[in-house]
């Protein structure tokens, strides 16, 4: 090896090390990118703080509109009563609970239990919960243990089971899992290997079946059924995409594109019209747009002797925001609404609207936010 090629990368790396620092400002060319007509409105949000607890990812209400309910980064499901009442413990997936006391522990989530994904079945009022680490579970209305229902797929075991919607009718629940190789606590790790090996699953609630309807998925994410359920939208997050599977009609089977996002997707849930809002953990920069294209450049980032909060810190383009887009039926972007300096919130994970309301979920923040709509 001569010299120059011992050298070249060592350069390199120091370069990438200094954009790095000089990106922890949220500026210069590493920053955020503008949205065309986004409105920087969530700044004016409300705070329901989830107190003793951290990372309300997705936020479901029960079929007589009480709650919302959220699944925190301890294990446990709460239920917000009111201003008044607060929180209360309704549910839990894991029953080794003893060490589970700090709001945030991510080396005791697979002991623990993460709740990600939060869906109420109309009918029942069954809860049911994709757990990080213990796949799909179902709890009844009064709470409690959950039950677990699925952990692994052709013969291939959940390692991140992420979200979920149920079809009432046809008595099944389609839900993803994001990785058979990375652990939720890996997520950036996940997303800069470009990990493909996602999976959207479909659980038959009598026969108690589970199918793989699309595997190859790079990052899983958020699940929602259209209106008239003829298809089911998947967040790719790594790609920013959202993709669409045909479940009924000419192209029942086949998959497509139906947007691609200026961030990194995680829930998707749609509204009473049958839009759809998708929260975006953060808006795609040069950082983000370089490690995933430019394997030389990942390469080198995966060796930056830095911490894992500080790598996410700069692929987010160093200054923490929230974005949520709302996306028609047929996948135009209707509206983008955001907190572009994270005033308020950040690291949104999920977008639920109910009366004229938006509930937004955060998987890192100890707090739901509420904007009137
Ligand atoms: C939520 O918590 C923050 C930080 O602890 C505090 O400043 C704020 O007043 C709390 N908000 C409410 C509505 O309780």
């Amino acid at each position: 090896m001569t010299m120059l090629t011992i050298l070249f990368p060592t350069v390199i790396a120091a370069t990438i090390a200094i954009l790095v620092k000089s990106s922890q400002s949220g500026f210069g060319i590493f920053a955020p990118p503008e949205i065309p007509g986004s409105r920087d409105v969530f700044p004016s949000a409300k705070v329901v703080n989830v107190t003793g607890a951290s990372g309300p990812e997705s936020v479901a209400f029960d079929p007589s509109g009480e709650g919302p309910y959220v699944g925190v980064s301890d294990g446990r499901v709460l239920k917000w009563r009111g201003e008044s009442l607060g929180w209360i413990d309704f549910a839990h997936t894991s029953t080794n609970r003893e060490k589970c006391v700090r709001p945030f522990a991510p080396e005791l989530e697979h002991v623990c239990g993460r709740p990600l994904g939060l869906r109420f079945d109309k009918k029942t009022g069954d809860l049911y919960i994709a757990d990080a680490y213990f796949g799909l579970l179902v709890v009844g209305p009064a709470g409690g243990l959950a039950k677990p229902l699925v952990t692994e797929a052709d013969g291939v075991p959940f390692r991140f089971t992420n979200d979920l919607d149920i079809d009432e009718e046809e008595d099944v629940i389609y839900f993803t899992d994001t990785s058979t190789r990375f652990q939720r606590r890996q997520f950036l790790a996940a997303v800069l290997n470009f990990d493909k090996t996602g999976r959207l699953m479909k659980y038959d609630r009598s026969s108690k079946k589970v199918t793989v309807l699309l595997q190859g998925i790079a990052f899983a994410n958020g699940v929602a059924l259209s209106k008239d359920r003829s298809f089911v939208l998947v967040a790719e997050t790594t790609t920013c995409k959202i993709l669409r599977l045909w479940l009924s009609g000419p192209n029942a089977g086949t998959q497509d594109v139906f947007a691609e996002l200026p961030g990194f997707p995680d829930n998707v849930r749609k509204n009473s019209n049958g839009e759809f809002w998708v929260a975006l953990h953060s808006k795609k920069g040069l950082f983000a747009k370089l490690s995933l294209t430019q394997p030389w450049f990942r390469d080198l980032v995966l060796r930056l002797p830095i911490s894992g909060p500080r790598l996410h810190s700069v692929f987010i383009g160093g200054r923490p925001h929230a974005t949520a887009m709302k996306l028609s039926e047929s996948g135009e972007v209707l509206e983008v609404l955001e907190d572009k300096e994270g005033k308020r919130l950040r690291f949104i994970s999920e977008v639920e609207e109910k009366d004229g309301k938006l509930w937004i979920g955060s998987v890192l923040m100890p707090f739901l936010g509420v904007y009137d709509l």
